[in-house]
């Protein structure tokens, strides 16, 4: 989430900067923007949750820009200078969407802008003579999609490659003093767009969106290479693989103790699992912004899992029997999609949760006849109707998944992060 709207802050910081470019900051007092508290990331954090808790968030979060901006002073914008201009608009700015598709390493953001205007005095240097008067230029239904395309540099850096598309509804344009070349120009929007507008937007924007993004890649990743025939995430997951098999396997769960009908009760015992680190991305590992909502799917398997127990199984008129039982899967494939809103004071809500086994095979290592019993029961039975029991199983997981989920607090785990890294920072100065 925290990405996102730091994206989405981003470009329009980008944005302002560009449209400004040139001006001196003094003219525009964006200290002002700011307010009086101290711009702390606490404080960007209550302001994107408070600005994306509304039904129809739109405006720049954080700041407070007035509408219209007043420029006092010259601001060159291409082959133009416009003088002391009012810009306006930029409060109906909204961020449409954002999808992370880690899968093909990209990301494509699109905010929207019903309208926008510039107005102010103008001079335009010209081959024979230069035009200059007042410039009143008004756009309107602009949509900009901004895509990331993520790559591996020849280093072995993680870089990114931004491209951005501009597409207007209506241009609007009336310029008084205008030499008569230059009223070509202006006469035909489209000219004027392609010459004037564009140039502004994807050499300026577009080149600072690339160096910013690159910075924040490489303070976050600190120069951590990947290997370019691997995808980053699943480069990733290997790492987690790696620190997992210390750890966790194999699995070891707790005894189970099941009373039956007719006095009947099985006892399993020393059950462990091994396997579970072999997890991998089998197909997607997305994100998806759209209304206020953040869409995760995340689709992952693991290989060959073995596991293996003790069981005993006692009844009051029959002599207790047991054995070991070892069970292969020989696959396990698991969907979740999940929800959060962007207010992260509520939590996020499992959509869906789809678990998929492989064959299943059963040894039992005794050789009385009901092992032999057992091992044709749990190897024909599971086998056949392991959807059926997994559509069974299925929805008791969700239910706890989604228990488990309605205890997180995503807002305190950011403010926490945040303040644990805050404190990090000053040990460090202390230190220095
Ligand atoms: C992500 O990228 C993969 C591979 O290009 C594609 O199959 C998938 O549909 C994409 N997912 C989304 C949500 O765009
Ligand atoms: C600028 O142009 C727009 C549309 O063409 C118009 O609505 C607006 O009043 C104009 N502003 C000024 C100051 O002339
Ligand atoms: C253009 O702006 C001037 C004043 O700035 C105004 O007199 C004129 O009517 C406008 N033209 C159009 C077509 O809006
Ligand atoms: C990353 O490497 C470059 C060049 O090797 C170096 O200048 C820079 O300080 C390094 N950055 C970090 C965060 O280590």
């Amino acid at each position: 989430m925290e990405g996102k709207t730091r994206l989405c802050v981003v470009v329009v910081v980008v944005m302002l900067a560009a449209a400004g470019k040139g001006v001196r900051g003094q003219l525009i007092d964006y200290k002002a923007w700011l307010g009086e508290e101290p711009l702390t990331p606490q404080r960007i954090v209550n302001d994107v949750v408070e600005y994306f808790s509304v039904r129809d968030p739109h405006g720049i979060p954080v700041m407070n820009v007035p509408e219209p901006i007043y420029i006092p002073g010259t601001v060159p914008a291409s082959q133009i200078t416009f003088y002391d201009p009012y810009i306006s608009g930029h409060s109906g700015l909204r961020l449409e969407y954002v999808n992370v598709n880690l899968t093909s390493l990209s990301a494509k953001g699109k905010l929207s802008l019903p309208h926008f205007n510039l107005n102010g005095g103008y001079k335009w240097p010209g081959p024979w003579s230069n035009s200059e008067g007042h410039a009143n230029i008004t756009m309107t239904g602009i949509e900009m999609t901004l895509d990331l395309f993520f790559g591996i540099s020849d280093v072995g850096l993680l870089t990114v490659e931004p491209k951005m598309d501009l597409e207007y509804e209506d241009l609007k344009l009336n310029f008084t003093g205008l030499t008569y070349t230059h009223s070509f120009v202006v006469g035909a929007a489209k000219t004027f767009f392609s010459t004037v507008i564009e140039p502004i937007i994807f050499s300026n924007v577009q080149t600072k969106v690339k160096s910013l993004v690159n910075q924040r890649i490489e303070e976050r990743l600190q120069n951590l290479t990947f290997p370019d025939s691997i995808s980053p995430v699943d480069f990733a997951l290997a790492k987690i693989r790696m620190d997992l098999r210390e750890t966790l396997e194999p699995v070891k769960l707790d005894d189970q103790e099941m009373h039956l009908t007719w006095g009947v009760t099985v006892q399993v015992q020393n059950i462990e699992l091994a396997g579970v680190t072999t997890i991998h991305r089998t197909h997607e590992v997305s994100a998806q912004f759209i209304d206020n909502v953040v869409y995760v799917t995340i689709q992952l398997g693991t290989q060959t899992l073995k596991g293996g127990a003790d069981w005993f199984l006692s009844a009051s008129l029959l002599p207790a029997v047991g054995g070991h039982l070892s069970l292969e899967i020989e696959s396990l494939a698991v969907t979740v999609e999940a929800q959060q809103p962007a207010n992260i004071r509520s939590p996020p809500t499992l959509r869906k949760i789809d678990i998929k086994l492989g064959n299943l095979a059963v040894r039992s290592d005794g050789d009385g006849t009901f092992d032999y019993l057992v091992e044709a029961m749990l190897n024909i039975l599971p086998n056949c109707f392991r959807n059926q029991i997994m559509d069974k199983v299925e929805p008791v997981i969700h239910q706890k998944v989604q228990k488990e989920f309605n205890k997180f607090d995503v807002y305190r785990m950011v403010m926490d992060k945040l303040a644990e890294r805050q404190q990090q920072q000053q040990q460090m100065e202390a230190s220095a």
